[in-house]
């Protein structure tokens, strides 16, 4: 059977997923290997102005997203899903950290849903109550170690890193095999090289012309591994 999986965007800017239409996920969507549905927050702010924030309490700066509109679009996701489960996905600088691995497992769901909390974040008891209700697994996810304005942009980046590893999405699948075998503790790639040859006085390395897959393989071994020990040098990890 074909995995298709359905993604829930919620987010009070829904124009900021327009890049969905294009390339590889749009082509994705196109081929209904994925749908993908964009939620209003503010649909579901029932006040005068229609507001989906307010200030902390405990004081402090800025404001926080409150629980209503919240559970409200969470809600009539789940309501209008016939998956049996359904991974809630908040995205914040204060969750696990994105990896390979990590999107990989994504790609084997049925349904995600991607709350885009903005300001300050989100209210606490929103990702407390859903890790209650059954079929639902919460995950709180940060794209890396700054803080983005909202969890937007991270939803697109999650997006992307998952959808190209749904079976059928990718039009020549051999790439994910040999990314497979590097994981999960390597991500970094061998250098790549195309037509022409020479250019600007810069050689294509002799071993990618000889035509001994033998040897070409243990060549880009050993450059990842080389890149990726550089890597850890700077990152110091
Ligand atoms: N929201 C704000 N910063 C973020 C980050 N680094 N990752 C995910 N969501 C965020």
């Amino acid at each position: 059977m074909m995995n298709k999986i359905t993604f829930d965007l919620i987010s009070i800017f829904p124009d900021y997923f327009a890049p969905l239409k294009l390339s590889l996920i749009g082509k994705a969507e196109e081929n209904g290997l994925v749908e993908i549905k964009i939620h209003d927050l503010r649909d579901q702010a029932h006040g005068v102005h229609k507001s989906v924030d307010d200030t902390p309490y405990g004081g402090g700066a800025g404001m926080v997203m409150s629980p209503e509109p919240w559970g409200a679009a969470i809600d009539q996701v789940l309501a209008s899903s016939d998956a049996t489960t359904h991974e809630l996905i908040v995205l914040t600088p204060a969750g696990e950290k994105l990896t390979q691995v990590v999107a990989a497992e994504l790609a084997t769901k049925e349904h995600l849903i991607f709350a885009c909390g903005r300001y300050e974040g989100i209210d606490h008891r929103v990702t407390e109550h859903y890790r209650t209700v059954p079929g639902v697994r919460v995950r709180e996810l940060s794209i890396g170690d700054y803080v983005l304005g909202g969890g937007e942009v991270a939803t697109l980046v999650t997006m992307e890193a998952v959808i190209r590893l749904i079976p059928g999405v990718l039009g020549n699948p051999d790439s994910l095999v040999e990314e497979s075998h590097s994981l999960p503790e390597n991500v970094v790639e061998y250098p790549n090289y195309t037509k022409p040859a020479s250019w600007r006085g810069l050689e294509v390395p002799e071993v990618l012309l000889s035509g001994n897959h033998a040897l070409i393989k243990k060549w880009r071994t050993e450059q990842a591994q080389t890149r990726t020990r550089k890597l850890g040098e700077q990152t110091g990890e």
